[in-house]
């Protein structure tokens, strides 16, 4: 039985602080590194607050969007692959950059960061 409160379509907590352990176990964590003219982004789940990796309870999918375009998706499989990825970005400095998950229990979660 999931532990799962009322979900939005996309849950976007604000202020992490304030967050409960439930929402900082599927928020992702955006981290940005330069790299010449590109811009490595790398998105976690589980950095907060671990989240399981289970065959009934993972991260299915992660997407990193640009204005509501996907640039980069990973389809990750239970227990083998964690959900932890990268990708080298060319953006212009001031870009938002959202990263989008999906568990299969608890529906899609986002984060955003600034290039
Ligand atoms: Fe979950």
């Amino acid at each position: 039985m999931s532990d799962a409160p009322i979900l939005s379509a996309l849950n976007l907590v604000q202020n992490l602080d304030e967050a409960t352990d439930f929402e900082r176990k599927h928020t992702p964590y955006v981290s940005l590194e330069s790299a010449g003219d590109l811009t490595k982004v790398s998105v976690a789940v589980g950095h907060y607050v671990g989240h399981p990796n289970q065959p009934d309870h993972y991260i299915q999918w992660i997407d990193i969007q640009v204005n509501g375009n996907s640039i980069a998706r990973f389809d990750l499989a239970p227990v083998a692959a964690e959900p932890v990825v990268s990708v080298c970005v060319r953006l212009e400095p001031g870009t938002t950059v959202r990263a989008i998950e999906y568990c299969n229990l608890h529906g899609v979660w986002a984060a955003e960061a600034v290039i």
